[in-house]
C-alpha cells in the first residue's frame, strides 16, 4: 500500500507542474457586455474571490512549517504560490471589468481565528481545506452563470481545477490524521468549527452593501449549509457514525 507519504509527494509534483500545463488563457478577448446593475454584482464576486485567494495563501503560508512531513509541507507551498496565482487572475479580471478593489478581506478573521487553535494544523485544514474551499468551489458555478464571459468561464474551470487538487490533499491528509486524535479533541474541534461557521457567515451577512455572498445567506441557508459541512466532516474523518451522538449538527 503507498504510504501517506508517497501520496502526498506524487500529489505536490502534480501541482507544480500544473501551472506549465494550463492552457494559456486570452485575455485579448473583449470585455463582456454587462448592464449597469451586473457591474457591481461581478465585481463583488471577483473581489470575494480575491478575498479568499489571498486568506487561503496566508493560511498555508502559515501552517506549512507546522506539518510533520515534508510532503504535507511541500503541498501546502505548491499551494501558497497557486493561489498567489488565482489572486493574480482575480485582480486583472477586477481591472477588466473596471470594478475597484475591496479594501475589506472578509475571510481575514477566519485565517486568524483558524491558526489560533492550539497550534495543531488539523484546525486549520478542516476550516479552510474542507469549508472554505469547499465553499469557493461550490461558488465558481454561480460565479459563471453571473459573469457571462468565456474568459471568465476558462479561468475560472482552469483555477476550480487547482481548487481541486487543495481539497484533494486535504482529505488525504486529514483521514489519515485526525484517526489518531482522541475523541474529546475531536469533539472541541467539532464545535469550535461550527461556532466558526456561523459566527463567520453572520459576520459575513451584515457585511456591507455590495456584498454578493450577503444578500443570498438567510439564517435558513446557514444550518442547510452547515448540515452540508457537518456530513463532509464525517467523510473527512472528524468522527464516524458509532461517535454521531457526540457530533450534534445543532
Ligand atoms: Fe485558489
Ligand atoms: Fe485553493
Amino acid at each position: 500500500m503507498t504510504s501517506l507519504n508517497d501520496q502526498l509527494r506524487s500529489l505536490a509534483a502534480k501541482g507544480g507542474k500544473a501551472d506549465s500545463e494550463h492552457p494559456e488563457l486570452d485575455w485579448s478577448h473583449p470585455a463582456p457586455r454587462l448592464a449597469f446593475w451586473q457591474r457591481p454584482i461581478a465585481s463583488g464576486i471577483v473581489n470575494q474571490f480575491i478575498g479568499g485567494e489571498e486568506a487561503t495563501a496566508r493560511l498555508c503560508a502559515a501552517v506549512a512549517p507546522q506539518m510533520d512531513l515534508q510532503a504535507a509541507r511541500d503541498c501546502l507551498l505548491v499551494q501558497v504560490e497557486d493561489e498567489r496565482r488565482h489572486a493574480d487572475m482575480y485582480r486583472r479580471y477586477l481591472a477588466r471589468l473596471n470594478g475597484r478593489p475591496s479594501q475589506q478581506n472578509l475571510l481575514d478573521d477566519a485565517v486568524t481565528r483558524s491558526l489560533s487553535w492550539r497550534g495543531a494544523p488539523e484546525a486549520a485544514l478542516l476550516a479552510f481545506h474542507v469549508i472554505v474551499e469547499g465553499e469557493a468551489l461550490a461558488f465558481q458555478e454561480t460565479a459563471r452563470n453571473q459573469i457571462p464571459d468565456p474568459l471568465f468561464d476558462a479561468m475560472s474551470r482552469q483555477i476550480a481545477k487547482d481548487e481541486a487538487r487543495h481539497i484533494a490533499f486535504g482529505r488525504l491528509y486529514l483521514s489519515q490524521s485526525l484517526p489518531h486524535l482522541p475523541l474529546q479533541e475531536r469533539i472541541e474541534l467539532y464545535r469550535w468549527l461550527r461556532a466558526l461557521w456561523f459566527e463567520g457567515t453572520a459576520r459575513l451577512s451584515s457585511g456591507p452593501l455590495g456584498n454578493v455572498i450577503a444578500t443570498a445567506m438567510p439564517r435558513r441557508w446557514m444550518q442547510k449549509r452547515w448540515e452540508h459541512w457537518h456530513t463532509a466532516l464525517e467523510a473527512a474523518g472528524l468522527f464516524d457514525g458509532a461517535e454521531a451522538s457526540d457530533f450534534p449538527v445543532s
